[in-house]
């Protein structure tokens, strides 16, 4: 995919649960191998945006999404909420990395295999070889080469946290999701995280909620501001590089 096309739109998006409307019609592109970036207070609907790329706000009794979400699949665009992609497939192409790590209580190896035999219907064989790659595309390989059989809950959090990465690289998503990915983690882990994400937008499309403003603007191709669900401001690289424009961003978000 070329970085000039978008690999996701979203128009007149609005999310509500209970009859609550918590985004109010948010208009977006995502472009395909860069980083898009969301800051905004707690509560101004990160999350809600992020799950509504991948039907997570189901999950939730008396969630109502209209508008539209449009996710670009090889030369296919595909409705999300249509008929047209069944919502595991969808999830599939569309992974997400949560605050907290999510591993089961497996080994490193099995918490990648399971869901490569599962999902993708691979053999045993085929399931270890693309477990491999993506711990090493997930920058983890020299670290656990010699511990897979471990449990991976034994894992440091800087590591459990590339290790679930690890896990929704190996489905080979086309939009990749990522809620606060480096907030449980000490300095070092989370700017291993940072580096990696880095790297990887090279080749993915990230949506990346991040609670850092200087981490957001060192990672961000595009940084939105969501301010009580609605976007409130759209910043490209040149405006980030600016000094003063993360200055007021900062006051108006802390
Ligand atoms: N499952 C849910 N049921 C009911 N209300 C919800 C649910 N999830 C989110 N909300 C509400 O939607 C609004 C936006 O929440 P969201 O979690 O998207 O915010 P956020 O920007 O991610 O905040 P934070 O920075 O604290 O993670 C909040 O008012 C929240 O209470
Ligand atoms: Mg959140």
């Amino acid at each position: 995919m070329k970085a000039t096309e978008n690999a996701a739109e979203l128009r007149g998006l609005r999310v509500a649960f209970a009859g609550r409307e918590v985004l109010h019609g948010v208009d977006l592109d995502i472009p395909a191998c860069a980083a898009t970036v969301l800051v905004g207070r707690s509560g101004s609907g990160k999350t809600t945006l992020l799950r509504a790329l991948n039907r997570l706000n189901e999950c939730f009794e008396g969630a109502h999404t209209s508008g539209s979400v449009r996710i670009r699949l090889g030369k296919d665009w595909v409705d999300a909420y249509g008929d047209g992609l069944p919502v595991t497939e969808l999830r599939r192409r569309v992974g997400m990395v949560f605050q907290t790590p999510n591993l089961l209580p497996l080994s490193v190896e099995r918490n990648l295999t399971m869901p490569l035999r599962q999902v993708l219907g691979q053999s045993r064989g085929e399931a270890r070889l693309s477990a491999h790659a993506a711990l090493a595309e997930a920058g983890l390989w020299d670290e656990v080469k010699d511990r897979l059989s471990v449990p991976a809950l034994e894992l440091s959090g800087g590591q459990q946290q590339r290790l679930c990465l690890a896990r929704a690289l190996a489905l080979r998503p086309e939009l990749l999701l990522l809620d606060e990915p480096t907030a449980s983690l000490d300095f070092l882990a989370a700017r291993g995280i940072e580096e990696l994400l880095i790297r990887l937008k090279e080749r993915y499309a990230l949506v990346v909620v991040s609670h850092s403003l200087p981490a957001a603007a060192r990672l961000a191709d595009r940084l939105l501001v969501l301010r009580e669900g609605q976007v409130s401001a759209r910043l490209g690289r040149e405006d980030l590089e600016r000094g003063e424009t993360l200055a007021g961003l900062m006051e108006e978000l802390f």
